[in-house]
């Protein structure tokens, strides 16, 4: 990501009335690093979710995968660990199989080809670095059915119709009878999502201050951070957990020769985290272009992985 792209996206965020920052940007190293944490805390119930489902069902997601020879291109894949599991059992059912992971960092990528070797000796790992948008464009040189995965919830943070053209852009990247597999956060008690978002120990705002801290940091800005607060909220009637960062006091913050004025309690939206129901993701996959889909839930109906079919 080139620094040039983060300092518009900044200037341009803060200079709309409803401020706001994209959260691509949660990502540097520190972010990271939170992010792991997060993945850990009791009440970030996704990660316990998507693992019992792919510990208990992957065989069944495979089985309805009505090919014996296929790849699987996972999008934004990371160190591949939690996609081992369901590599291990697609190899179970005899069917074959081609790993070919995505991520925008190569280093990681160099990580889940080892990590994958170790366990999967003989499964062809072919990783791909990149930004997914470009890389995604060569799997039509594949010549075998394919499965894309899109793993960890990620769809939720495209906002809104942004979802919608996200899956129809993977969607034109795929020939009939290809699928789309998705880790999808469902709609559920408000309480429960709420808390997932506003834990006790203070990570989720460590995670949102930091993109503050990254500005100051990457592009020279003076954000004083003790006068920003992290405030999640989630809306039943949007389905939408939103992140928010709210400063305390009136103030001005200057970033490469901008200043940004805040008055008290003025906000800056920082993330959406969206969530579906069953009902939803069907109408999804219609809108999307898929004729067909089925949804593999864990035991507390908290959470789905969605496979649709072109
Ligand atoms: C990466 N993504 C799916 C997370 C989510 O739940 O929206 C990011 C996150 N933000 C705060 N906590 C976790």
């Amino acid at each position: 990501m080139g620094s040039d792209s983060f300092i518009n996206d900044v200037i341009w965020g803060l200079s709309d009335p409803q401020k706001h920052l994209p959260s691509k940007y949660f990502y540097d190293e520190k972010g990271s690093r939170i992010f792991q944490e997060i993945m850990q805390m009791d009440e970030y119930y996704l990660p316990a979710c998507e693992r019992e489902i792919l510990y208990k069902q992957s065989q069944q997601i495979a089985n309805e995968i009505n090919h014996e020879e296929f790849d699987i291109i996972e999008l934004g894949a990371g160190d591949g660990s939690k996609t081992m599991v369901f590599l291990e059992e697609v190899i179970k059912t005899g069917k074959k199989t081609t790993y070919v992971p995505m991520d925008i960092s190569s280093d990681i990528l160099e990580v889940n080809k080892r990590q994958i070797k170790q366990k999967l000796p003989d499964l062809t790992v072919e990783t791909l670095p990149g930004d997914y948008f470009y890389t995604i464009k060569t799997i039509n040189s594949y010549s075998r059915p394919r499965l894309v995965m899109f793993m960890g919830s990620n769809i939720g943070n495209f906002p809104g119709e942004k979802a919608i053209e996200f899956i129809r852009f993977v969607n034109d990247h795929l020939n009939p009878g290809d699928y789309f597999l998705m880790g999808v956060d469902l709609k559920k008690n408000p309480h429960v999502i709420r808390a997932a978002y506003n834990d006790k120990k203070g990570i989720t705002k460590r995670f949102n201050l930091n993109l503050l801290e990254r500005i100051n940091r990457e592009l020279k800005g003076d954000f004083n951070l003790k006068a920003f607060e992290h405030y999640g909220v989630y809306n039943p009637l949007e389905g939408a957990a939103l992140s928010f960062l709210v400063s305390m006091q009136e103030q001005d913050v200057h970033i490469a020769n901008h200043t940004f004025h805040f008055d008290k309690y003025e906000t800056i939206h920082t993330e959406v985290s969206q969530k579906y129901s069953l009902k939803d993701l069907d109408q999804l996959a219609i809108k999307t272009g898929f004729s067909w889909d089925r949804h593999f839930t864990d035991s507390r109906g908290y959470y789905s992985l969605s496979l649709f079919r072109k």
